[in-house]
């Protein structure tokens, strides 16, 4: 795909089927995650984990799920049969690893539209999560990691669909 044909094409999907995506899919992903500009070039303090094992993701789901009696639960993981979570080694006082992880992230969201693929940044409802420890163990991230943040990545239910240039973003140009 054309660079400004991914940037229009990258939306957040809601709603993924089933199907699994494939290795081939799956590797150029992380490899866009592997270029991502990290901090001081010290790539030694960020991990990533790739869930695709249905049974840990739906423990995840149900560890993630808000229990209130006013709201109806909702997946916070729309169904999408791989999760890449990024975990850092602490949090330091600038939260520098938060601006690593989101570098990594955007690279493999343009890297799953550029397949045709949807993606989901996932935040609010790793703080649930956290609180899991059996379920963070069978993660296995390395000693002394947290994770920070996440993407979901699958087959989009509606396909991805071309959106207009918008100005979003404030902005002075000096
Ligand atoms: C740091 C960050 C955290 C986000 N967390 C979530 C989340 O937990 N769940 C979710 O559905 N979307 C999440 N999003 C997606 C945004 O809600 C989404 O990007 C925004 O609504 C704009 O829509 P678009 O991505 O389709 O352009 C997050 C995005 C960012 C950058």
């Amino acid at each position: 795909m054309d660079f400004t044909d991914v940037i229009l094409m990258r939306r957040t999907t809601r709603s993924y089927d089933s199907r699994q995506i494939n290795e081939a899919d799956l590797n150029s992903m992380l490899m866009a995650a592997h270029m991502a500009p990290i901090a001081g070039a010290d790539y030694s303090k960020t991990h990533m984990t790739v869930v695709q094992d249905s049974r840990l993701l739906d423990e995840i789901r149900q560890a993630c799920t808000m229990k209130s009696k006013d709201a109806k639960p909702r997946d916070p993981l729309y169904g999408a049969p791989t999760v890449i979570f990024f975990s850092a080694h602490g949090v330091s006082k600038d939260y520098i690893e938060y601006s690593n992880i989101g570098c990594a992230i955007e690279n493999v969201l343009l890297a799953a539209t550029n397949l045709d693929l949807g993606s989901t940044y996932i935040w609010g409802c790793l703080r649930r999560l956290r609180q899991h420890t059996g379920l963070i163990e069978k993660l296995g991230m390395p000693n002394g990691y947290v994770i920070l943040s996440a993407v979901a990545v699958g087959y989009p239910m509606e396909p991805l669909a071309q959106r207009s240039p918008a100005k979003n973003l404030s902005v002075d140009i000096i």
